[in-house]
């Protein structure tokens, strides 16, 4: 299943998380895994000190680069127009690609900590306008984004963000902002889907996946699904891989989304 952004750029409806993979063995094993359970979206950061070991991991599947979609993110230290150029050159060789399918700015600086928070989002967003206009990468966006840093950064886009990647799971649900990308249309990424496996215990989702015959991993990224919003969870476990992407046509029903969404 793909959704199309809204630059017409196609993008796979489920992806597969790799912060926290720290090493080789693991990551060839997780990618190669992922690949050949149907994944092809892989979403990276730099700030997960582990982009040579995903672009050698990338590299050793021999996967087609036509059939995989690689996302990565400018961090924080990294802001302004110069210094993201600079990084995403980084980041481009460490994952051994030509071009990246989606490059995000990871946060938003904030008005808690910077007067010219605006300034340099704005600085940032112009590099990743460059990148993108001269093909280096095929959509942009943003993560961890409020209204407020997506209204001020229209002021001086040429180009509207195409995602946005936020903590989305049962329990947490950013309503506004969701509703807001709705809208405009900016398709919503979640991070930890699963609530960094913590939600696998929590009695509701137990209780629904139990209804559904399905796991509460399953019950969790079937939420997102039915919201429209891509779900990236993380798993370095074979059986863990399999089962997050076989999610089946089961549907949830109003009531257990809502159950979900109210879960603290
Ligand atoms: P592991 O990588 O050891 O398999 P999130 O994507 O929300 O950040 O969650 C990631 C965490 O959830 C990891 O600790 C991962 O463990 C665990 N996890 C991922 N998929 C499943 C699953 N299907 N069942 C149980 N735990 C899972």
């Amino acid at each position: 299943m793909y959704y199309e952004l809204s630059n017409h750029w196609k993008i796979p409806g489920i992806g597969f998380g790799t912060w926290q993979i720290v090493d080789q063995q693991e990551a060839d094993r997780a990618i190669e895994m992922a690949l050949q359970c149907g994944y092809s979206l892989i979403d990276t950061a730099s700030k997960y000190k582990n982009e040579e070991i995903i672009g050698d991991a990338l590299k050793h599947t021999g996967a087609d680069r036509e059939k995989i979609f690689v996302e990565g993110k400018v961090w924080n230290k990294d802001r302004g127009f110069e210094k993201t150029l600079a990084a995403f050159e980084k980041t481009r060789k460490k994952l051994q690609l030509d071009y990246l399918d989606a490059y995000l700015i990871h946060w938003p600086a904030s008005a808690l900590f910077y007067e010219d928070w605006a300034k340099i989002n704005a600085e940032t967003w112009r590099a990743l306008e460059k990148l993108y206009e001269e093909g280096l990468v095929r959509a942009i966006g943003v993560c961890n984004y409020e209204i407020e840093h997506l209204n001020e950064l229209e002021k001086s886009a040429n180009i509207k963000p195409m995602l946005n990647q936020v903590e989305f799971h049962p329990g947490t649900f950013p309503e506004e902002i969701y509703r807001y990308c709705c809208e405009e249309n900016i398709q919503m990424q979640a991070w930890s889907p699963l609530g960094n496996g913590q939600l696998l215990e929590n009695e509701t989702v137990k209780k629904i996946a139990g209804k559904h015959k399905k796991s509460p991993a399953q019950v969790c990224l079937k939420w997102c699904v039915q919201k429209q919003v891509i779900p990236l969870p993380k798993s370095v476990t074979p059986k863990r891989i399999q089962e997050n992407i076989s999610l089946g046509d089961f549907l949830l029903t109003e009531e257990e989304m809502k159950q979900l969404e109210e879960i603290v």
